[in-house]
Parts: C-alpha cells; sequence; structure tokens
C-alpha cells in the first residue's frame, strides 16, 4: 500500500502543516514530517476535510443502470469528495428485502469508490401499506440503519407508528419524505405568487410542515429517532426548532438546491429545475440557511436524483422530478457557507457520519484515524460542464455555472480515489 505525505496542508483551516498516510490511516501529523518512503504531494493552499458523507443519494441501481449505476454515482461521489454515501431504496425492485441491500451493498464494494450504505425501505414497495422486512435488512450483511420511503411519504400515521417502534430495537432511523400526498396532488411547483402566474398547480409549504409536526410528536411518544429529508420551507424550520427544544430526537437535512435556487426558476420551464420538494422562495432559503448555520438543520444532504435524458429533457408537467448533486454540493456548500471550514465539517461529513452511524467516517484527520479524507482547493473556480460530469445523467441545475472550490484528491481508508481532480480508476 503506497505510503503519502501531503505537505502544507491546512486540516480544516487550520494553519498549514504535514499530513502522512500510511497503511489506511492518517499515521501523523505536524510540521515538517519526512517519510522517504512516501509519495509527497503539495498541497500548499488546500484545505484537508474528514471526507464528506452522503446521508441522500439515489444511485438507480438496480433497474435505472441508463441514469446511473453504483459504480458512476460511487465515481461522481468521490470527484465531489465524498468517501461515503447511503442509497435510497428507490429503486428498481425496491430496496425492501435483504436480498436488495445486500446486493447494492455487495456493488458498492466492488467499485470500491466510497462506501456504499444502502437505505431500506419502510414499506413493501414503497407501496406505503405494509411494513418491510426492516429487521432481515438490519441482519443483512448491509447492516441498514436508515429506512426511507423517500420518493414517497409514510403517510398514514399507524404505520408511521409502527415503524418508529420497530427500528427503536436496534436504534434505526426512520428518515421521512415529509409530504401530505392529499396537498400536493398534481403539483407542479411551489405554491405561491410565480405558480399562480403560471398557472401551474401548487405544492404547499403546509404539505411539508404538517407531516414534520406529526411526525415529532410521534417521534416523540415513541421515543424513537426521526430524520427529516430534504427540508424546504421557513415554516418546517420552525416545527424542528420547537421539537428539538422538547428534547425529541429529531434531525434534519437540507440540500444544496434548496440552499441557492427558487422558484422563479420555473418561469424557465426548464424541467432541470423541476424537483420534490420544489424550489421555495427567497424567505425560505433565508430561513433555511439561517437554521443550518445554527444547527436546527444539522447536515446538507445532496438528494443526487439522477435522471435519463428521455425523463428530463421534455415538458415540465411529464418531466421526473430531481437534480444532480453528488459532484457540485461542496461548491454550492463553499458559495452558501463561505469558508467555514468546521461548519462545512460538521453539516456535510461528521453529523451525516453520525446520523447514519457509519463507523470511521466523519472523523477529523488525526493519527490513528482512517484516512477518510479530501482535499478542497477553496481558491479553484471551475464551470461546470454536464458533459464533464461521472454521472450518468447530464440533469445538473448549475449548467455552465461558475462555481467556488475545487476537489484535488480524495482518499478512503488511505487509498486515492481521485488525484489531481481525476477519478483515479
Ligand atoms: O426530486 C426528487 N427526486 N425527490 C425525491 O424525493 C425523489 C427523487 C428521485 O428519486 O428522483
Amino acid at each position: 500500500m503506497t505510503a503519502y505525505l501531503i505537505k502544507n496542508v491546512s486540516l480544516v483551516g487550520a494553519e498549514p502543516t504535514d499530513l502522512l498516510i500510511r497503511d489506511g490511516v492518517v499515521a501523523q501529523t505536524g510540521p515538517g514530517l519526512a517519510a522517504p518512503d512516501a509519495t509527497v504531494l503539495d498541497a500548499t493552499g488546500l484545505v484537508a476535510l474528514p471526507g464528506l458523507v452522503d446521508l441522500h443519494t439515489h444511485l438507480r441501481e438496480p433497474g435505472r443502470e441508463d441514469a446511473e449505476t453504483v459504480e458512476s454515482g460511487s465515481r461522481a461521489a468521490a470527484l465531489g469528495g465524498y468517501t461515503a454515501v447511503c442509497a435510497m431504496a428507490n429503486t428498481s425492485p425496491v430496496a425492501d428485502t435483504a436480498g436488495v441491500v445486500e446486493q447494492v451493498w455487495r456493488l458498492g464494494r466492488e467499485a470500491g469508490l466510497v462506501d456504499v450504505q444502502p437505505i431500506g425501505a419502510v414499506t413493501v414497495g414503497l407501496a406505503g401499506e405494509r411494513l418491510a422486512e426492516l429487521g432481515a435488512m438490519a441482519d443483512s450483511a448491509a447492516r441498514v440503519r436508515i429506512f426511507s420511503d423517500d420518493g414517497h411519504c409514510v403517510a398514514d400515521p399507524k404505520l408511521m407508528r409502527r415503524a418508529l417502534e420497530y427500528v427503536k430495537a436496534f436504534d434505526g432511523v426512520i428518515a421521512q419524505h415529509a409530504e401530505e400526498p392529499r396537498l400536493t396532488e398534481g403539483a407542479q411547483m411551489h405554491e405561491g405568487e410565480v405558480s399562480t402566474r403560471l398557472g401551474l398547480t401548487g405544492w404547499p409549504a403546509v404539505a411539508e410542515e404538517a407531516i414534520i409536526a406529526r411526525d415529532v410528536l410521534l417521534a416523540e411518544h415513541v421515543g424513537s429517532r426521526l430524520h427529516i429529508c430534504h427540508v424546504s420551507t421557513a415554516g418546517s424550520v420552525e416545527v424542528l426548532r420547537h421539537a428539538k427544544a422538547r428534547g425529541v430526537k429529531v434531525t434534519a437535512e437540507v440540500t444544496p438546491h434548496h440552499l441557492l435556487l427558487t422558484d422563479e426558476k420555473a418561469e424557465t420551464y426548464d424541467p432541470v429545475y423541476k424537483v420534490n420538494p420544489p424550489l421555495r422562495t427567497a424567505d425560505d432559503i433565508a430561513a433555511l440557511r439561517a437554521a443550518l448555520a445554527e444547527g436546527v438543520i444539522d447536515i446538507i444532504a445532496t438528494d443526487h436524483a439522477p435522471h435519463a435524458v428521455e425523463d428530463k429533457e421534455c415538458e415540465w408537467a411529464y418531466a421526473r422530478p430531481g437534480m444532480l448533486g453528488l459532484e457540485t454540493a461542496l461548491s454550492i456548500a463553499l458559495d452558501v457557507l463561505g469558508p467555514q471550514w468546521d461548519l462545512i465539517a460538521e453539516r456535510m461529513s461528521r453529523a451525516p457520519a453520525r446520523i447514519a452511524g457509519l463507523e470511521g467516517h466523519g472523523l477529523d484527520p488525526a493519527p490513528g484515524v482512517p484516512a477518510n479524507l479530501t482535499l478542497v482547493d477553496p481558491a479553484a473556480r471551475r464551470v461546470i460542464e454536464p458533459a464533464e460530469l461521472a454521472s450518468r445523467s447530464r440533469n445538473t441545475p448549475y449548467a455552465r455555472m461558475t462555481l467556488p472550490g475545487r476537489i484535488v484528491a480524495t482518499f478512503l481508508r488511505g487509498e486515492p480515489t481521485v488525484l489531481d481532480g481525476k477519478a483515479v480508476r
């Protein structure tokens, strides 16, 4: 195994120092290190972060390998600075059995570019009618701890309660896609002034807020862990603030796109901006950013949602919701938060690793820690060219935008997956 000596690197924003990686772990840190057998990387101007962890990735395999595979999504993740991703269950077949989650887990190991941790479905076929085999998925080789019907809400309160009760035994988490389906029938975009003007059916903020309010009360009643996917409204932030103040075991994520883009993008009728939950207003963005800084929202998660060309380049009403995220998330975080490295490490690595219970991830580079880390050049700016992305899909909302920051290298247990900004394999 090659040793790497990284010179003049800032560890999570601190004064530059050296970092030696050997046998898969961080062997030493400190100024003036020497290691004759090591490959030397000059990291002047670069920041080392604990490898990023995405709690919300759609890898599309099995079933829609034309849009993404475990391998192509893993490569996109590594290029984005990630060392672990949690793969959502809305594949085809749905990841609602031990067999499917083990398949995804095994494909992740074979690709070997990031740790792929499968998320199991809460209900059979995501149909919201019967609980899936949560225990069998938890006991499988994939050791599933997060369960989600993402893409669909677990709308039935009795089923939600039972799911929360079930996972409590093994400290599992239910990750809810908060959308009261009766309030979003036929919805195409955020319900507000823009939807009225465009004549498109709206997705009201209250459809998200009502489910979060219900579920934090259920989680409190049961005493289980609840995670809220892709929080998108100012009202949701208030509900979460209230729940956290009461001591409810709830965590929440926000996506890069909900931190940056508003519902005015729908005026273009370009379906690349169609996403679920929809892009909201500037006031929502302000509330989400404040909640992220404060910790009411715990993490940034990408909701990387690759879609084949025919599912996106069509009329708005027929297009599938979702956007790519893995290869641009760190840049959007830098744009939104600035170089607050400790906050970025917390929201994009440490906290998601804790929520998912991913051992060896989310740990700041220090002697003895598994060498899962990423090197960022904060001074670089890059133009996003969809054709250059590693994802099999092209539905990025940032096409031809100039974004700050570049991932220079990523290491998974001491092996580089990305060097000089390029995938090693
Ligand atoms: O926009 C979305 N796309 N939201 C979801 O909840 C699901 C996702 C997908 O699977 O494409």
